[in-house]
């Protein structure tokens, strides 16, 4: 068997929203391919070129070129609503010569999971996860359950009222304990049959055609949501998402052997962001705060929340280098940092008076730990318009430059602005 190499995951490396959809649209130009793995609609992926801004929360990136197969594949859990109208945005944008194919095995999200998510929220008090309520928690439980929907199930009438019935009577008697108000079979039936009609086109198994892509020799680009520091295994538990974002959850979450993902390009921001609640060591408050929130646009492409902002963790970036096995890394909103005069990026962690290397399990710990600092000089160049590495100021490539040798790991891109355009890519890698 030859050896695979047309294939690249793209994994976001911090909390989320570190411009993974850029990445996968610049990528994607060379493309045969983009699939998404994992998650629903509570990723935000902006794109923009051409002038215009497009938000994506569940349809791939590569929506944006013809030529392009989108995959949503089985890992997603997929809120059908929700993707028909991202569809009808796009068409009504003009974007309407795409190509778009949706696993039969892909979870559904119930109107009555996202009920729960919020009800959930509501019990934990102080303590809220700060979740997109979109539903993706109880949605992907209820896969593990065994009592959910699948995209399949939609278009196969007789097999989808029995699976409705037999979720619903689970569900409502969850509802009703909690207070909220009950699902009616026959009105969700209908709805989500109709959904089911509508998506029939773009239905199919989705791993038959990914393995016979990939076998053909064709560019495959995985694309992640959220991030490894999101991780249900990895990452910040419980303050997390309930899927994998790595690239360890793309043979699973696309149906293809793993034998055929071996690289990874580490998506990362040239600071640190986080919404929702959850421990972030480097979080930074006050004046540098609002700068780089004001620079970045740092709200919630989904809920529109002022992102929580800090600087760079090199201890959280060697633990998501180590967990995806990343082989390059692609660094972010660059440009934000103009004007920063001192640069801090975090080394270690200090933890009841040791100095500790990595990032610790429990919560408790974590939120004891104190960032150890190193201090590097910043420049006040604006660098939006700079296209090659060796033209950006000395200070910029040193930041750059510490930031291979704290990770091990090679920077083959940089962003310094969200157009397409605005990209220097220091190593062709797909
Ligand atoms: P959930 O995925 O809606 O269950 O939310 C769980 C946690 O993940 C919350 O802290 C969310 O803010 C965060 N989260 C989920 N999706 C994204 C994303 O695409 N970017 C950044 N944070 C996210």
């Amino acid at each position: 068997m030859s050896e695979i190499n047309n294939t690249l995951v793209v994994v976001g490396v911090q909390w989320g929203d570190e411009g993974k959809g850029k990445m996968t649209d610049y990528l994607g130009q060379k493309a045969d391919v983009v699939v998404r793995y994992q998650g629903g609609n509570n990723a935000g992926h902006t794109i923009t070129f051409g002038g215009n801004k497009y938000a994506l929360q569940s349809i791939p990136s590569g929506v944006f070129n013809p030529h392009i197969k989108n995959v949503m594949a089985n890992g997603m859990v997929i809120n059908p609503k929700a993707a028909i109208g991202e569809l009808e945005g796009l068409k009504e944008r003009g974007i309407t010569d795409f190509q778009l194919f949706i696993s039969d095995r892909a979870a559904v999200i119930m109107p009555y999971h996202i009920a729960l998510d919020g009800a959930y929220e509501a019990l934990k008090g102080g303590k809220q996860i700060g979740t997109t309520k979109k539903g993706i928690g109880p949605a992907y439980c209820d896969k593990y359950s065994r009592v959910g929907i699948r995209i399949g199930d939609l278009i196969d009438p007789e097999y989808f009222a029995e699976r409705l019935r037999d979720a619903l009577t689970q569900k409502n008697l969850e509802l009703r304990a909690l207070g909220l108000e009950e699902f009616d079979f026959d009105t969700l039936y209908k709805e989500f049959l109709a959904y089911g009609e509508i998506l029939r086109p773009y239905i199919c198994d989705t791993s038959i055609l990914l393995n016979k892509e990939i076998e053909e020799g064709k560019k495959v680009l995985f694309e992640g949501a959220q991030g490894v520091m999101l991780c249900i295994e990895n990452g910040t538990y419980p303050f997390v998402t309930s899927s994998s974002p790595t690239a360890a959850s793309v043979p699973l979450g696309a149906g293809v052997a793993p034998r055929y993902i071996n690289r990874a390009l580490g998506i990362c921001k040239a600071y640190t962001t986080r919404v929702g609640a959850g421990p972030f060591p480097t979080e930074l408050e006050g004046e540098l705060a609002d700068y780089i929130r004001e620079r970045g646009h740092e709200y919630g492409t989904v809920t529109g929340r002022p992102r929580r902002v800090g600087y760079l963790d090199a201890v959280g970036l060697r633990h998501a280098c180590r967990i995806s096995g990343i082989n390059y890394l692609s660094i972010m909103l660059f440009d934000v940092l103009t004007g920063v005069e001192t640069l801090k990026i975090c080394t270690g962690y200090e933890l009841d008076g040791k100095v500790i290397d990595y990032v610790p399990a429990t919560l408790s710990a974590l939120e004891r730990c104190k960032p150890i600092y190193i201090e590097m000089d910043g420049w006040k160049e604006e660098i939006e318009d700079v296209r090659d590495f060796d033209a950006l100021p000395a200070t910029a490539k040193a930041y750059l430059r510490k930031i291979e040798e704290l990770t091990n790991t090679e920077i083959a891109v940089v962003s310094v602005g969200p157009d397409r355009t605005q990209t220097i890519m220091i190593k062709d890698i797909f």
